[in-house]
């Protein structure tokens, strides 16, 4: 299994997605065991597009549970329909959030991070089973175009995952 992902430096926002995707894909097609699965999404989001934090919070019961991540330590539990995280919960819609301070509710789990998107995650029943949630240190990091390309990527983790 190759691990090492390649990427035009420099390249922008959708060749980035582009180049990444299909090796994303290579990555997970072949594993299902969820926390397998997500520390590695992490971990390969990370590499390409450098975010600040990048994690997945799972469903359990009437709360969302921190998942794999990576960044800075983070709230370990989320009420649903609390902070941006539970609102995509609850309104199983992804949440583009160019500044933070914006958003009522908004749980602060580290000053710096300034802008944010959270893109659902659903099971076989068509439920939201975890949420992708990734900040930046700037405002209006993310857009329509990585609301599109995130929610694809969450589309193959699901396949990987939670539909298999
Ligand atoms: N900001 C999120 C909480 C999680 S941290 O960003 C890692 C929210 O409002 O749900």
């Amino acid at each position: 299994m190759e691990t090492t992902f390649t990427f035009t430096p420099q390249a922008d926002k959708t060749t980035r997605y582009h180049e990444f995707i299909p090796q994303m894909a290579l990555l997970i097609k072949d594993e299902h065991e969820e926390v397998s699965v997500l520390a590695n999404v992490c971990a390969a989001l990370k590499e390409c597009f450098g975010w600040f934090w990048i994690g997945f919070y799972l469903v359990r019961g009437e709360q969302l549970i921190l998942g794999p991540f990576q960044g800075s330590t983070a709230c370990y539990r989320i009420r649903k329909g609390r902070g941006v995280c539970g609102t995509a919960w609850a309104e199983a819609h992804t949440q583009v959030v160019p500044d933070v301070e914006q958003f009522p509710g908004h749980i602060a789990c580290s000053s710096l991070s300034r802008s944010e998107i959270v893109v659902p995650l659903y099971n076989k029943d068509g439920q939201v089973c975890a949420v992708l949630d990734i900040d930046s240190e700037h405002l209006a990091t993310f857009d329509d175009i990585d609301r599109q390309y995130l929610e694809e990527i969450c589309c193959l983790i699901e396949k990987s995952v939670y539909l298999s």
